[in-house]
């Protein structure tokens, strides 16, 4: 599909960040009347060592050629490509929005080639009735609800005992970012869209992200073996809870919790006192409601909408 006359389409460049940026919280506030994200978040898709913003995004720029509309893809492993796409509510319902899913399809069409397992997952708002309709329309379909999270921390915030026999302490050298990511690993392998990776290459991926602080990883022990653990980052002005997971056999003793109300504790003592999480609403271990009880409240919901097999000589006409 064609985009409407007086607008324009092509890569961005590190100069428009804000702008997307921009759009997106616009579209974020129309949607639920609250932003998450903003140009953290933007700066680090850009930063995922795998994204290619010369191919695998697009700005549409209006006749005085301010950003308007935004999208991007990211393989996230060899079978899926993740996406998503914002148009300035000002101007939805001129057909900018198909426009970008037709790129966003060629790309993944390329980048997923004609695998039989191959997927496109793209994100969006829940209650963005027009993207669903879109979306619906070309053959997708949901797959999964997401909330964001969020909890304001009163100050003081004191550190909570952590349950009987563990330990939670910050994390010291190479050998505890190891122990780190095994937990996650462990804990997060039947976890929608989890990707068991190598140690080197996952602590790549942490490590390339703009907010990654490890003085902001936790892990959990029990007589020196580590059972839970935690990664967090730092936003603008607000912090993310990025990984948590407790090994099966120590679940429901409260050791979550206690990570939680550590990492509250370090973010309270950089005056930081926005701390989100992304979460999947239908998460079976009940990570929602351990952050319910940890004071996070849900205020914003997405959704991810799939569909298989695409064709890679689907034409663009953008
Ligand atoms: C989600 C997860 C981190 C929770 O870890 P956990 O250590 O079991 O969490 P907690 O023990 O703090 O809380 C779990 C439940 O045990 C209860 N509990 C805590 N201490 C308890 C105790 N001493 N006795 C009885 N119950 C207790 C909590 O109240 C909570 O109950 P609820 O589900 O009704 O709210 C863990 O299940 C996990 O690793 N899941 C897979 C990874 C994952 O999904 N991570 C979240 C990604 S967003």
């Amino acid at each position: 599909m064609a985009l409407p006359d007086g607008y324009g389409l092509r890569a961005p460049s590190p100069d428009d960040l804000d702008a997307v940026a921009e759009v997106l919280i616009a579209d974020e506030l129309d949607d639920a009347g609250e932003s998450t994200l903003g140009a953290d978040f933007v700066r680090g898709e850009w930063s995922r060592g795998d994204f290619d913003a010369a191919t695998d995004a697009w700005v549409v720029t209006d006749a005085g050629t301010s950003v308007v509309a935004y999208a991007q893809v990211t393989r996230e492993d060899p079978s899926v490509v993740g996406s998503w796409g914002v148009v300035r509510p000002t101007h939805r319902g001129l057909g900018i929005g198909a426009a970008l899913v037709d790129r966003i399809e060629a790309r993944a069409a390329v980048l997923l080639g004609r695998g039989p397992h191959a997927v496109l997952r793209h994100s969006l708002n829940a209650r963005d009735a027009a993207a669903q309709a879109l979306l619906a329309q070309r053959g997708y379909a949901p797959v999964r609800h997401f909330w964001h999270m969020e909890v304001t921390l009163a100050r003081p915030l004191g550190s909570a005992s952590p349950p009987e026999g563990i330990e939670v302490r910050g994390i010291d050298g190479p050998d505890d970012a190891r122990a780190v990511h095994a937990v996650i690993d462990e804990a997060l392998a039947e976890h929608f869209g989890h990707r068991s990776e190598p140690f080197d290459s996952w602590m790549r991926d942490q490590s390339d992200t703009p907010g990654y602080d490890p003085a902001l990883w936790l892990l959990a022990t029990e007589q020196g073996r580590a059972v839970g653990a935690l990664t967090a980052s730092l936003g603008d002005a607000r912090g993310w809870v990025d990984y948590l997971g407790v090994l099966a056999p120590y679940r429901g003793r409260g050791i979550a919790a206690s990570l939680l109300r550590h990492c509250f504790a370090l973010f309270a003592g950089r005056g930081i006192r926005r701390v989100l999480v992304s979460v999947d609403a239908d998460n079976v271990t009940g990570a929602t409601s351990v952050y319910e009880r940890a004071g996070m409240r849900v205020v914003k919901a997405w959704d991810v909408w799939e569909r298989g097999t695409l064709d890679p000589g689907r034409a663009t006409g953008v």
